[in-house]
């Protein structure tokens, strides 16, 4: 193979939360033509990434992979397309074939066409033996099928790189937050569906307990984290290039109710712990990013207070438009 079939980019499960931020900003730096989204889900009519070119695509389809690859000239693969940790732990064997299988298939892609890829890890590659302020470097023993499958996604990006050279790169995202599209099958959903509730109902019952503490991030940072680490110069990245720490911020959800009461009149939210709270209880309370921050610059610009007046301003316009 003489190098890749082009230089457009490819984004895997785009329908999903991440794919309606990451496809518009990648659009809106490289060309809207230049990124096709996919996804094995029918967007929604109103979706902004059906304002591009979109093909239906299941990650497991090893050959649709190798056609839509080579037909729409691609150079880079942003891998989304995974089943999070609630519908993961719901199904776990469904959890297992697409998150490692998948993952497997886009790098097996990625080694025959030789692509550079994005895919993503998580803070659930953490178990409950982490540090409550997890470290880039410490044992990883998660007790959720979906961090299991996170921690063998790095793995196995890692030996992609090691042995043939493909240029994986990941971050262990914190929870996201994020009003374009609704968060889908994950526990820390809370954080954006307390909004919707506040906006439209002025009442949230919360499935985690108030004093839930976990890593989050407001999605603009986690776009631009995503999109600096994959221009960051490949000699500047080390060992930890599949699954940096990216540090946000850190709040309890009574914290997050809080913030919101001040700012939505009459707002309650109620606390009504479900098998969700297991999942956060296994997770860290925050991670150090200092790896992150020294090979590649990580800052976060988004604090609660700056992300809270966002989602709402942003919400109440959707809403009203
Ligand atoms: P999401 O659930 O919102 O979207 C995932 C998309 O993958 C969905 O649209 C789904 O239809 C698609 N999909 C499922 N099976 C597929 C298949 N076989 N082929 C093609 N597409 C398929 O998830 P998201 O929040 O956008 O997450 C994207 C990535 O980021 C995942 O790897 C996830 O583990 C990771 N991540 C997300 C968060 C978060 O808070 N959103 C946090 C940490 C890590
Ligand atoms: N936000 C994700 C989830 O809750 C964590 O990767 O599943």
């Amino acid at each position: 193979m003489d190098g890749p079939p082009g230089e457009r980019i490819l984004v895997t499960g785009a329908s999903g939360q991440i794919g309606a931020d990451l496809v518009c900003e990648l659009r809106s730096r490289y060309g809207r033509d230049n990124v096709v989204a996919s996804d094995i889900r029918e967007p929604e009519q109103d979706s902004p990434i059906l304002d591009g070119p979109y093909r239906p695509l299941s990650v497991l389809d090893g050959d649709s992979m190798e056609s839509t690859i080579e037909e729409e000239g691609i150079g880079t693969i942003y891998h989304l397309a995974a089943i999070l940790s609630a519908t993961g732990e719901s199904d776990p064997e469904l959890c297992h074939r697409v998150n490692v299988g998948g993952t497997v298939c886009v790098l097996e892609a990625a080694r025959d066409f030789g692509l550079r890829v994005y895919a993503p890890s998580s803070i659930a590659v953490f178990g409950p033996d982490s540090p409550r302020i997890a470290p880039q470097v410490t044992p990883l023993n998660p007790t959720t099928m979906y961090g299991k499958t996170k921690v063998t996604g790095e793995i196995l990006a890692m030996n992609y790189w090691k042995q043939y050279g493909v240029d994986v790169r990941g971050i262990r995202y914190p929870g996201l937050v994020s009003w374009k599209a609704p968060a889908g099958g994950g526990t820390t959903d809370y954080a954006v569906d307390i909004f919707r509730s506040a906006i439209e109902d002025g009442h949230y019952e919360c499935f985690v307990r108030e004093d839930t503490k976990l890593p989050m991030m407001y999605m603009d940072d986690a776009i631009r984290g995503t999109i600096s680490l994959m221009e960051a110069p490949i000699e500047n990245l080390g060992p930890s290039r599949a699954g940096y720490n990216l540090g946000g911020m850190s709040f309890t959800a009574g914290e997050l109710a809080d913030a919101i009461s001040e700012r939505v009149p009459g707002f309650t939210c109620d606390f009504a712990p479900d098998v969700r709270q297991e999942y956060a209880d296994s997770w860290p309370d925050d991670v150090d990013d200092s790896t992150a921050r020294d090979e590649w610059g990580w800052e976060p610009e988004y604090d609660l207070v700056k992300m809270v007046d966002e989602m709402l301003e942003m919400m109440r316009a959707t809403q009203s438009s």
